[in-house]
């Protein structure tokens, strides 16, 4: 499987709940690629957000895939669920289930992308077995919880590990990047191997969101062509 090169997928917890359906379809005209859903249960994370319901309806109001980000204990009691209301892919932290090798299968067994998510303070090696069972690796930026949060630089250096684990095993997982992406770091992050780029406040609180789409994909587009 060859993934696109870029993928742009503006996080909509930074996004105005009340006129979702709008916001949606901004940055998707924008040029946005995927649109990303962070799902929060208060538990795994100190903060609520959203759930099935509003995926089902993102379903219903946009053609882009939903790459749905499930910061919740024990993911596999609600995988299925999540892909029944519309989930192309899914994301579960390898903190959040001692089953990260079952959760991920379910979740392709569902027909849904499988991907694993893992924390700022978590080595890439934990993911070291579950490494050809993967359609994405998320590498968390920040703490997950809270949009808005000030990019943790220890993601540079896993994001390169992946990247040569990716080759080494010869495998094809996408990159995933979530936490502070803004135009500062995303040429950086694009040389070091991301392929997705999730943003939220860079997009959804820029005076214009859909310049700020086409911005951020221009710089990471231009980084790699110049880095080929
Ligand atoms: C944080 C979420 C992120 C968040 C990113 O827990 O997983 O997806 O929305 O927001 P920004 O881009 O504002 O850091
Ligand atoms: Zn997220």
């Amino acid at each position: 499987m060859t993934h696109a090169r870029v993928e742009i997928a503006p996080s909509i917890l930074a996004s105005n709940f009340a006129k979702l359906g709008d916001e949606v379809r901004m940055v998707e005209q924008a040029g946005a690629e995927v649109l990303h859903v962070d799902v929060m249960d208060g538990h795994f994370v100190p903060n609520i957000s959203l759930g099935i319901p509003v995926v089902a309806a993102l379903r219903k109001a946009t053609k882009l895939p939903l790459d749905v980000h499930l910061m919740i204990e024990n993911p596999e009691l609600f995988i299925e669920e999540f892909i029944q209301a519309g989930a192309n892919r899914v994301l579960v932290h390898q903190e959040a289930t001692v089953h990260l090798d079952r959760a991920l299968a379910m979740i392709r067994e569902y027909g849904a992308e499988a991907g694993a998510v893992i924390n700022p303070a978590t080595p890439v090696a934990m993911l070291s077995d579950v490494m050809s069972k993967v359609d994405t690796v998320l590498v968390m930026s920040v703490n997950p919880g809270f949009g808005g949060q000030k990019f943790i630089p220890n993601a540079y250096e896993k994001i390169r590990q992946l990247a040569a684990m990716r080759a080494r095993y010869n495998v094809s997982f996408r990159i995933e990047v979530d936490g502070g992406v803004d135009l500062e770091n995303i040429a950086e992050l694009a040389r070091a191997g991301v392929n997705t780029f999730v943003a939220g406040t860079s997009i959804f609180h820029a005076s214009d969101p859909a310049a700020a789409t086409r911005q951020l994909k221009q710089l990471a587009t231009q980084a790699l062509s110049q880095k080929a």
